[in-house]
């Protein structure tokens, strides 16, 4: 009996290994079938960029150079505290989309949403934006990373309807050439550059510019 309560916290260890931690109510595995509840681990991995809010008047501008109209739908990739959003439903009466995985963000701008009663064309949804179906959108926004924009080509280039327009604040998307380039400063004096792509074909040999 002795001996196998030497063998305790050999146990104990491998115990708490194997169950990722879960044993103490804590986890720090990416994945696994049980715990599905995003830790802070995940959270980590999955967020690709951080959170910088584009200025205001830059957001207008990016919704003006996407001549965003009547029965648009806008997405925004990385939503932050929902400003784009928020101002494409309200400026333009348009249904808007954000895309976060920040808790405190997805709060804070689910809140705003319903301070200006905005619900019914405004949402934010928490998901991945590596995995959003772009296929309803017409306006695609970003502020993200240029790696991270190279990442959302492919699903850009398949799911975007042709009109649809794509704008990105201050990155490109590699080789893709921009049918607008626009350099403005905002409100407090800095530099900010406005890109805008449109779909031009249905799929197969499809072709942006
Ligand atoms: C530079 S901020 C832009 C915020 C907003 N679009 C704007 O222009 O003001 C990028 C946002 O992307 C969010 N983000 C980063 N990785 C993400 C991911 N994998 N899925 C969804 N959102 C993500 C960050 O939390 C952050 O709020």
């Amino acid at each position: 009996m002795k001996k196998l309560w030497r063998l305790f916290p050999l146990v104990f260890v491998a115990l708490l290994v194997l169950s990722g931690g879960g044993i103490f109510g804590f986890g720090w595995r990416a994945g696994g079938n049980g715990l599905a509840l995003a830790q802070p681990s995940d959270l980590e991995s999955k967020k690709i960029v951080p959170f910088v809010p584009t200025p205001q008047d830059v957001v207008e501008r990016m919704l003006e150079i996407a001549q965003v109209k009547k029965g648009d739908v806008v997405y925004d990739l990385g939503s932050g505290d929902g400003r784009i959003v928020i101002t494409a439903a309200k400026k333009y009466g348009v249904k808007a989309v954000g895309f976060e995985i920040d808790p405190d963000l997805l709060r804070q701008s689910r809140e705003s949403i319903h301070k200006e009663k905005l619900e019914h064309l405004a949402e934010i949804r928490g998901q991945d934006i590596l995995t959003v179906d772009l296929s309803p959108a017409t306006v695609v926004t970003m502020y993200l990373l240029p790696e991270v924009n190279l990442r959302l080509r492919p699903n850009v280039l398949r799911q975007l309807k042709p009109g649809s327009r794509v704008v990105s604040h201050d990155f490109d998307m590699g080789d893709w050439k921009p049918l607008k380039v626009e350099h403005i400063k905002d409100s407090s004096g800095w530099d900010h550059t406005i890109y805008l792509w449109r779909i031009e074909k249905k799929a197969g040999n499809r072709d942006y510019r």
